[in-house]
């Protein structure tokens, strides 16, 4: 799939722009701060109908009080436009003009994939970052995980507002039996299960496919190996043995909400011994093998976003990277300068400069 014109509307730091953007590569110029990153964050946002880091509130233009992203996006054997409009109060959104009710019928309809700088977090940042790649990964991927997912978050909430309900009623010298408890309990349980096997074998594809992509970034014959580290229990006795402790603290402490997951080269913890080199390449083939199993599972070519990640690359693994991309993927690359960016990426892309809040299409000579 492709972005033929993508529109924004009080969206960050932009008042109102479209762009059309090229098929093939699309270089976003700008100085630091200029809103490079608004612009894939606003694609980003169409896609997961959420952006990665922010609140819809957050989006919103600076005392503006709702954001529109659309975009017209061309498939194999047709076309759709998407938008989105989001506020303070939430967030609705669109395919040809009709209002989609369900998120999950949305979510999916654009596929992205971000490389950012940021992504090596995975390896230093805690259990939150890694789970967040694999739950943004699959929620493009299945709309039962979304609908799983958005399940899961009711019930632990539910669940939580009852433990804190619950904590001046208990005598903590007895034993806790509460049938509204135990309900809530195997609720939870249930929608751990299917989020938890969702992820086990999400996690089991893209290790397979990111030890390729190690392997051809780097020329190096690494073993790459994810560990699923639960914090599940299909146990509902487990949970009751910490009824008395949830209750004091106010949450659950068990469940998916608290899975981690490791990562080893060659049997070592990647954490513990990678260099920063090394953490880039892994990051980087992770996001390949994320473009490889959207592509197949989708049978349509994401868009890849690549905010400043060439600035990190020398020009012989920016063109690696460029290579082991599909040739048929639109991508759209964020530079402060297009020195940082190698020749061949500059051919057949078109070139954008954003000065002030706008965005031109800029030709480049030579
Ligand atoms: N809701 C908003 N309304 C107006 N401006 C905003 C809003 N949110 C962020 N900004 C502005 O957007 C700018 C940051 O944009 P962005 O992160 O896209 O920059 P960038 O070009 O990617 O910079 P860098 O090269 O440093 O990564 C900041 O100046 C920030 O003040
Ligand atoms: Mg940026």
């Amino acid at each position: 799939m492709k972005i033929k014109e993508l529109n924004l509307l009080n969206f960050r730091n932009y008042k109102k722009e479209k762009i059309e953007l090229s098929p093939n590569i699309n270089i976003l110029i700008g100085n630091n701060a200029s809103g490079k990153t608004n612009v894939l964050e606003s694609i980003y946002t169409l896609a997961l109908a959420r952006s990665y880091k922010a609140k819809d509130k957050d989006l919103v233009l600076f005392n503006e009080s709702f954001y529109r992203v659309s975009a017209l996006i061309e498939y194999f054997n047709r076309e759709d436009n998407l938008l989105m409009i989001g506020s303070e109060e939430g967030k609705k959104v669109f395919q040809n003009g009709l209002e989609i009710q369900k998120l999950s019928d949305f979510i999916g309809k654009l596929n992205v994939v971000m490389f950012s700088p940021d992504d090596i977090i995975m390896f230093k940042g805690g259990p939150l970052e890694k789970r967040k790649l694999i739950d943004m990964s699959l929620l493009q991927i299945s709309k039962d995980y979304i609908e799983n997912y958005t399940a899961f978050k009711k019930q632990i909430k539910l669940r939580n507002d009852y433990l804190k309900y619950l904590l001046p009623k208990i005598n903590t010298e007895e034993e806790i039996e509460d049938d509204m408890l135990d309900i809530l309990t195997v609720n939870f349980i249930d929608c751990n299960k299917r989020i938890y096997d969702a992820r086990c074998n999400f996690l089991a594809k893209l290790n397979k496919v990111t030890e390729e992509k190690y392997r051809q970034l780097s020329g190096e014959d690494a073993s790459i190996k994810f560990e699923y580290s639960i914090n599940f229990e299909n146990d509902f006795n487990f949970y009751k043995k910490r009824y008395k402790s949830d209750i004091q603290i106010g949450s659950t402490q068990c469940g998916i909400h608290r899975d981690d997951i490791k990562f080893f080269k060659n049997d070592k913890d990647f954490e513990l011994n990678c260099s920063q080199g090394e953490s880039r390449m892994l990051a980087l083939s992770i996001k390949l093998a994320l473009a490889e199993i959207l592509k197949k599972l989708k049978q349509e070519t994401p868009v890849v976003l690549l905010d400043d990640v060439f600035s990190e690359l020398d020009k012989n693994h920016q063109n690696r990277l460029l290579k082991m991309l599909d040739k048929s993927m639109q991508i759209v690359i964020t530079t402060t300068d297009l020195y940082k960016i190698s020749k061949e990426s500059l051919n057949n892309s078109k070139v954008f400069t954003i000065k002030n809040s706008s965005i031109k299409e800029t030709i480049i000579n030579g």
